[in-house]
């Protein structure tokens, strides 16, 4: 492989004015991660500490294997929703090494509204078990929790991946093969209690955790028994005449060692075989990313300047290098695993799209993962290209992406807008993991580009009844649409929504990369199959 030539000089004028904005919106986003992940109010955090309760992320510092690097998924989710009453949508997930094994651990956060969950707690928790599902992880579900928060029944209780999927999910991961424990270190009130009664193993703390389908007020309410939450669904109750729970201990730390000898008798089931190299840094800095990620989208970033400090070496295998030059498409290694990695240097065009699903090809059947890097402004348009069939060539680089068997990752560097989200392998295209670096943005087009096309749609519309807009109308039309563009199209809406696994740091690229290839090995890669190719 040949070692990528920079052209960046880190001493100059431009490159240090860009790093100096991008440190400005880095620092934002470390600063909110910070207050984010201090949980819920003071007050309620105080009261969990006295009840001897450890928090729900020292919970899982204590579950994982000492040393060994926890990666949190989307803990800005429900930013800036819910008057900020839901930090990180109340529950924490990520992966950590258990005994050596990678798992997913889904934890309630107790303090944040008596760990109840909201729509977007929803899906953090769903997607949690999908990527368990896709990667073949064993769950650790740390239970606290109040069930739904009962105001926002309607968006949380009856759709299909609402409230009732968890179980589903629970007992299909169970059929799979794939275990599911349950550490009771609180509340499993009504349809919550189906989290440790589905789970294979069951741990619960004594005078602490509950486990019960209607608590004490309903239960008087119901039929007029009067009965304490010990007597009701207490550990003792659990543990020693209903056997709903499996394990009895007597505080959070020992609850969280019976977890972890949980795991002396998990086995790893099917393992992918990668040829694995010796890791070697980058030879260009990563940290030098600052200076050349796009704050200003308009700004042309070659994509070879990001590849050149995320990859070993800096050293690439390029595909294609003279053809089609706004796709770079090639082979590196990431922390010595093997990886295609298919990076946007411009729009696309037919010749674009064929490259990329050609390369597409060469990935599945070398059974190499893939690294979509994204900064796109989506497909080209115009008579010219319409008439050349840009529909069709795209539609087999979309095939292509949506049929790759091997893992896909996607990290949005830039923009993300149009079919382009798509080609690249956004949300929809299934990629294992998706992540956002905190300048990025998303939406179905530039801001700009929808305010022209509804002043067009709205001139043409009065046109037709013989009206026009003042030019104070239009302008207000174009900064209205502007405003809602610039705040839905930040990576920091998407991340409350859960459009992505996370904003992350762009240093920490390689790990987070190297991480989610060593995850993707407790799975066999399929064989791809692709559809039918138009010709
Ligand atoms: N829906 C909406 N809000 C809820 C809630 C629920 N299911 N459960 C708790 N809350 C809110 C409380 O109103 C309180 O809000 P506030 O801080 O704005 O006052 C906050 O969560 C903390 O609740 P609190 O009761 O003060 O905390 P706690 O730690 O003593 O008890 C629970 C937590 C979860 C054990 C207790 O609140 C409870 O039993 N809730 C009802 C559970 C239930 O019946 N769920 C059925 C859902 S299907």
């Amino acid at each position: 492989m040949f070692r990528i030539e920079s052209k960046i000089d880190p001493a100059s004028a431009e490159f240090l004015q860009n790093k100096t904005e991008f440190m400005k919106i880095l620092e934002k986003y470390k600063e909110t991660l910070g207050t984010i992940r201090q949980g819920g109010p003071a007050a309620a955090i105080k009261r969990h500490k006295e009840r001897g309760k450890l928090l729900a992320r020292e919970r899982i510092d204590l579950l994982i294997d000492k040393n060994t690097p926890f990666i949190e998924l989307s803990p800005l989710a429900a930013f800036d929703m819910y008057k900020n009453e839901f930090p990180s949508a109340g529950i924490v997930t990520g992966i950590g090494v258990i005994h050596g094994k990678e798992t997913m651990i889904i934890a309630n956060d107790a303090t944040v509204k008596g760990g109840t969950y909201v729509k977007e707690s929803i899906k953090k928790h769903v997607r949690a078990q999908e990527i368990a599902k896709e990667n073949r992880l064993p769950c650790v579900y740390l239970v606290d929790s109040g069930g739904v928060f009962l105001p926002e029944q309607a968006n949380v209780f009856p759709d299909k991946y609402d409230f009732g999927r968890f179980f589903f999910n629970q007992a299909r991961l169970s059929a799979m093969g794939i275990p599911q424990i349950a550490v009771v270190m609180g509340s499993c009130t009504a349809g919550g209690a189906y989290v440790p009664a589905m789970s294979d193993e069951t741990i619960i703390v004594r005078n602490q955790g509950t486990i019960f389908i209607g608590g004490p007020p309903l239960v008087k309410a119901a039929t007029g028994e009067e009965v304490t939450a010990e007597e009701l669904g207490g550990a003792e109750v659990h543990t020693s005449i209903s056997g709903v729970a499996d394990h009895l201990a007597e505080n959070d730390i020992h609850a969280i060692q019976i977890c972890r000898n949980i795991f002396e008798s998990i086995h790893r089931h099917e393992h992918q075989e990668l040829e694995i190299h010796e890791a070697v840094d980058p030879y260009y800095d990563p940290e030098e990313l600052y200076g050349i990620l796009p704050v200003d989208l308009k700004k042309a970033v070659d994509s070879r300047e990001i590849i050149a400090r995320i990859i070993d070496g800096s050293l690439f295998h390029e595909f294609k290098e003279r053809y089609a030059p706004t796709l770079v498409t090639g082979f590196a290694r990431i922390m010595g695993y093997p990886i295609g990695i298919l990076a946007n240097n411009g729009v696309l065009f037919s010749e674009t799209s064929l490259k990329g699903a050609h390369f597409i090809q060469l990935c599945t059947s070398r059974k190499i993962p893939i690294l979509f890097l994204q900064n796109i402004t989506g497909f080209i348009v115009g008579k010219q290209y319409e008439h050349g069939g840009i529909a069709r060539d795209g539609a087999k680089f979309v095939h292509a992406v949506a049929n790759a068997d091997v893992p896909k990752f996607t990290i949005i560097f830039g923009g993300s807008f149009g079919a382009g989200n798509y080609a690249m392998a956004g949300r929809a295209y299934e990629p294992r993991f998706l992540f956002m670096y905190p300048n990025a943005k998303i939406s179905v087009m530039g801001g700009e580009q929808a305010a022209n096309v509804l002043i067009t749609v709205k001139e043409e519309q009065l046109k037709a009844a013989g009206k026009t807009m003042s030019e104070e109308e239009i302008d207000h039309l174009r900064n209205t649409i502007l405003k809602k563009y610039e705040d839905e199209g930040s990576a920091y809406f998407s991340t409350a929504r859960l459009w992505d696994d996370g904003i992350i740091d762009p240093v920490d690229t390689r790990k987070i990369i190297a991480l989610s290839i060593a995850i993707s090995q407790n799975k066999f890669y399929e064989k791809t199959n692709f559809g039918i190719f138009r010709m």
